[in-house]
């Protein structure tokens, strides 16, 4: 089988890409610069050349501050470059896994949500989200779609940059007062 990963550079990347090619598939990890998700045609040339029996979609804008600073840019590809890649595998008709996260259950109102709950977008916990929401809908417009929803993911030593890895990091050197939405943690 053959499987593209767009942002397969990524942390998530390179774990799922050396998942697959342990199950003996031929993989294709997309660079960014192979395949940036908001231009159409650099997507369609990286899926031409490739042919992909199933696409893993992790490429996404993952920095919450920069969502947050940057929203347009936020926009344009997380929303506008799942859409890209899930038109052009429905087109194909080729299945596409699209990695959302578990921050769409963080709505507000505090009650728990089941899988299925209808996830309104105002009360969202921050823009990152707001784009991932966005994104899900373009991913269900392929009938071929899994959606994931991943909580927060720790590996790649001394490279993981997100939050676990950032507090470990804190943890190994200077104690310093990591700032959160809701708490402080010294
Ligand atoms: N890590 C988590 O805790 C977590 C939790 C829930 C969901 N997710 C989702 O899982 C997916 C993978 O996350 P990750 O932790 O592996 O993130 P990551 O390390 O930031 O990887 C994202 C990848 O996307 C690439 N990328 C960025 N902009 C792109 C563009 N315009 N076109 C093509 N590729 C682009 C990046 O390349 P450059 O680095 O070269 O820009 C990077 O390789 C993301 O969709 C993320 O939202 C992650």
């Amino acid at each position: 089988m053959k499987v593209a990963i767009t942002g397969g550079k990524g942390n998530l990347g390179g774990y799922v890409a050396a998942a697959f090619r342990d199950r003996e598939c031929q993989v294709f990890p997309f660079s960014h610069e192979y395949s940036r998700v908001e231009d159409p045609s650099i997507l369609r040339k990286a899926l031409d050349e490739c042919q992909p029996d199933v696409v893993i979609h992790l490429a996404a804008l993952t920095d919450l501050g920069l969502c947050e600073r940057e929203k347009e840019l936020a926009h344009l590809v997380n929303v506008v470059g799942t859409k890209n890649v899930s038109e052009q595998c429905a087109e194909r008709k080729i299945p596409v896994v699209f990695v959302s996260t578990y921050y769409l259950y963080a709505s507000n109102d505090g009650e728990p949500k089941q899988e299925d709950a209808v996830i309104e977008a105002e009360g969202l916990p921050n823009y990152y989200t707001t784009t991932k929401h966005e994104a899900e809908y373009f991913a269900r417009q392929n009938d071929l779609h899994y959606i994931v929803r991943l909580g927060s993911l720790y590996g790649s030593g001394l490279e993981d940059k997100k939050i676990i890895g950032f507090i470990c990091s804190k943890l190994r050197g200077n104690f310093e007062t990591v700032h959160s939405r809701h708490h402080d943690i010294e």
